[in-house]
């Protein structure tokens, strides 16, 4: 059965939309108005859609390694198929050990466009091991080269706002500077802003700090790449995501917030002190305050199912017919922001995991 469309519908006041028109080609470069070319995100729905449902078929059975390696696997048998020469710039697994689509792995069925490729086939392997709420499985692409890779920087310090925020927060101002500042542009009171916080003893004293300017904290167990999208998400009740969390995570919430008009900066973090003396010598910058063009620069593509449910996207059903999924879409050229609702047939499952089904 085809995947139908369930909503494609108006978006943030700020926010332009673009119709899809199907073109016999991809491209990262200037298109004619009259000729716009493909939208990638739209191939690479199927990817994410296997992954997840590999993976959900682990949910809430306390194996969050056997989770990752199954929507691993899904992603990579899905990932032959889609029309493009991709290098996977961010991989999954080397911070958690996880097995993983490797840095510099080729996919793709070799053909142009030449690609960088971000994955994480479950940002939230614990949820999804748990059967906890807030579980994704994701993929961005953009133009080869274009892509921020954080090498053995594996966290990074965090701010993700949506359209409205867009250039008026900071990682160099204070907690309560951004606040007013957000409060002023969101035209509602501090107190009512809603800051998603990674729940990590790391951030003891920003959530203080939160508090202390009167704001609300939104506490996440895992998954700061929902946690970003969610700030640029109507009526989230997230309006800025602060704290450190992934680097790869920043990579990929920086493909999806360009599409949906909102914002990340970010600043390598670590507490390895030989890593942080070593920094320049391997080319980063630790002080450097990372842009969203920084980390993903160009035309870029998002595409994430949810695993379980979440905020915006309902978690993989399994049923009688087979499974339900809904995914989110997004490219930032067009801004166009698309959830898809896809009903898989049982033997169609089979092709994605070895778990069977
Ligand atoms: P994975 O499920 O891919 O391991 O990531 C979950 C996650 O919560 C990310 O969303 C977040 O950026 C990162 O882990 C934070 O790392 P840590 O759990 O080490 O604080």
């Amino acid at each position: 059965m085809p995947s139908s469309i369930v909503a494609a519908a108006s978006w943030h006041e700020s926010h332009s939309f673009s119709a899809f028109v199907v073109a016999p080609h991809y491209s990262f470069g200037v298109q004619t108005p009259a000729r716009p070319d493909r939208n990638i995100a739209l191939e690479l729905i199927r990817v994410t859609e296997a992954a997840a449902i590999a993976a959900a078929r682990w949910s809430g059975r306390g194996d969050k390694i056997a989770a990752d390696k199954a929507a691993v696997d899904a992603m990579r048998h899905v990932l032959t198929s889609v029309t493009m020469d991709g290098v996977v710039v961010i991989g999954e697994g080397e911070k958690d050990q996880a097995p993983m689509l490797f840095n510099g792995e080729h996919v793709g069925d070799g053909r142009p466009p030449l690609v960088d490729v971000a994955v994480d086939p479950i940002d939230g392997t614990r949820p999804t091991a748990k059967g906890q709420n807030g579980a994704l499985s994701v993929i961005a692409i953009s133009g080869r080269g274009t892509m921020f890779n954080p090498g053995p920087f594996f966290y990074a310090e965090k701010l993700a706002v949506g359209p409205k925020g867009r250039g008026v927060v900071s990682l160099e101002a204070t907690v309560k500077e951004n606040l007013t500042e957000l409060s002023k542009c969101l035209n509602k009171p501090v107190q009512e802003l809603g800051v998603v916080v990674l729940e990590r003893p790391r951030h003891d004293d920003l959530v203080a700090e939160i508090r202390d300017a009167g704001a609300r904290v939104v506490s996440i167990g895992d998954g700061d790449v929902a946690g970003a999208i969610a700030t640029a998400w109507p009526h989230s009740g997230a309006d800025i995501l602060m704290g450190v969390g992934g680097t790869p995570e920043a990579v990929i919430a920086a493909a999806a917030l360009k599409g949906l008009g909102g914002e990340i900066q970010s600043r390598l973090w670590t507490e390895d002190e030989e890593l942080k003396k070593s920094a320049s010598s391997l080319g980063y910058d630790t002080q450097k305050i990372l842009t969203t063009d920084d980390l993903v620069g160009g035309d870029c593509f998002f595409c994430a199912t949810a695993i379980t449910d979440g905020d915006f996207l309902r978690g993989v059903r399994f049923h009688d017919f087979g499974a339900t999924t809904q995914s989110l879409v997004v490219r930032s050229k067009s801004g166009t922001v698309r959830t898809i609702e896809t009903f898989h047939r049982h033997n169609k499952l089979n092709e994605f995991t070895i778990a069977g089904f």
